[in-house]
């Protein structure tokens, strides 16, 4: 990036995450996946995945666009890397493309796919920053989706051979590998809803696609372990604190159960055994259909729980509550900006979980459509003062205790942001498509200018 060079420093840069404290060993660092990046879909080898396949069905992206191109990361690795290096953090978290890497889900590696990943990782290290690698960031193999896709019990196996593929390639250089990142958007938005891939609209799949995702994740825990790596194991899940709208019962009761449905159904597996009761009750029929010893595979002891927070849930019994009543300021996906929720969100993981030893937020950050001025700059305050008043809230709850191991920034650039194809900007780094030059936001040299900060204090 030309940041360094080319801009002058923000002064004050995120003056009220500034005024906390954060220990010593904490990790700052940024964000993206591979779908949403690399482009190069059929490049080298790799495989159509169901996000391929998805863009290509009429009217299900905004902008009618797809994951051909993206941000062309494949093609400017290099160029890319320098950019989160001039940025000063110290991590990066990415994903690997499943189908990149074996284009049928099973059968042959591929070869240009690995070395790809592999240069990804020796150049992060080579640029002195930590790569923080996630399995699974929603591009399954279509090959597999053709054989009934994570609905498929068999899927979970093809899984944990993936993961020890790569762990066995890389294992030893990450620092950090989760399995999975959200599944319950894999689950709900997936197979439920319809509105993301594979865009199917059934219940009871979705939620024996969950219970799959699930015992993959323990599985490939354990097979890794025994790989006896120095990098953490964990997984990723996004999390939201509900609130009812009001003080009845009514809405109490169903502020309670979408927290089920989002973060108990997979955290209460993970660190107890079980699936809450609430929510089985709810799913009824449509409840998932478990084997005799799976959720002792699932109850496997990670390392660390990674959350993803963008906004809260207001819930009414009703389904009455609209956030543009709320007053709170919106970013461009309508989502309300609620920096308090990630500090209640934080404590409340802890407090319900003693078994989490580490937490993460592994994603943060807003969309704002901010323009590229005539300046040639991109002058997102929106953007910065969220990343400002959120990571202030990151450090209200390393005050209450929680242990908080990192911070990543959603997104390194602007990307395809699924659904909404390119017309949702997250990146700190601004993105022209036609010409795929990158811009560093007034809010990446804020964040910059305070990662900075932080880290020479930690030598004086
Ligand atoms: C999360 C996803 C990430 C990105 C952000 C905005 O749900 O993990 O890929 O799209 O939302």
């Amino acid at each position: 990036m030309s940041a360094s060079n080319d801009h002058s420093p923000v002064s004050t840069p995120l003056p009220t995450a500034a005024a906390k404290a954060f220990p010593a060993d904490f990790v700052w660092g940024v964000a993206t996946s591979a779908f949403q990046i690399e482009g190069a879909h059929d490049a080298d080898g790799k495989g159509p995945s169901i996000w391929d396949t998805f863009c290509r069905q009429p009217g299900v992206i905004a902008d009618a666009s797809n994951g051909d191109v993206a941000c062309e990361h494949y093609a400017r690795l290099d160029e890319d890397l320098d950019l989160i290096r001039d940025l000063g953090v110290q991590a990066y978290r990415f994903s690997v493309s499943w189908p990149r890497v074996r284009p049928t889900g099973d059968g042959e590696w591929n070869e240009a796919g690995l070395a790809f990943y592999e240069r990804l990782v020796d150049g992060l290290i080579a640029r002195g920053l930590k790569p923080y690698l996630t399995l699974n960031h929603w591009d399954l193999p279509q090959a597999l989706q053709d054989r009934g896709g994570w609905g498929d019990r068999a899927t979970v196996d093809r899984f944990v051979e993936y993961a020890m593929g790569i762990a066995r390639r890389l294992g030893h250089k990450v620092v950090s590998i989760a399995t999975h990142n959200e599944p319950w958007v894999v689950a709900q938005l997936g197979h439920e809803k319809g509105v993301f891939a594979p865009g199917l609209k059934d219940r009871r799949l979705a939620a024996q696609v969950s219970h799959h995702l699930l015992l993959s994740h323990g599985l490939a825990i354990t097979a890794m372990r025994a790989l006896e790596l120095k990098a953490s194991l964990g997984i990723v899940l996004n999390m939201a604190p509900m609130y009812p709208a009001s003080d009845t019962d009514e809405d109490r009761a169903a502020a309670r159960l979408e927290d089920g449905r989002l973060r108990r159904w997979y955290m209460d597996p993970l660190f107890n055994g079980r699936y809450p009761v609430d929510v089985l009750h709810d799913l009824g029929e449509d409840a998932p259909r478990v084997s005799p010893g799976d959720l002792d595979q699932i109850r496997v002891p990670i390392d660390f729980v990674g959350i993803n927070y963008y906004s809260r849930g207001v819930i009414s019994a009703t389904g009455a509550f609209d956030n543009k009543t709320s007053g709170l300021e919106l970013t461009d996906m309508g989502w309300e900006v609620y920096p308090q929720g990630l500090t209640d969100l934080l404590v409340s993981v802890h407090r319900d979980y003693p078994g989490v030893k580490r937490l993460y937020v592994t994603e943060n950050g807003g969309a704002f459509p901010d323009p590229l001025g005539s300046d040639g700059r991109v002058h997102d305050a929106d953007r910065t003062r969220y990343l400002d008043t959120h990571i202030a809230a990151v450090g209200d709850a390393i005050a209450q205790g929680v242990p908080m191991g990192g911070y990543m920034v959603w997104s390194l650039l602007d990307n395809f942001e699924w659904a909404s194809g390119y017309e949702k900007r997250f990146g700190i780094v601004h993105v022209d498509y036609a010409t795929q030059q990158r811009t560093p936001k007034d809010s990446a040299l804020a964040y910059r200018d305070f990662v900075r900060a932080q880290l020479s204090a930690r030598q004086d």
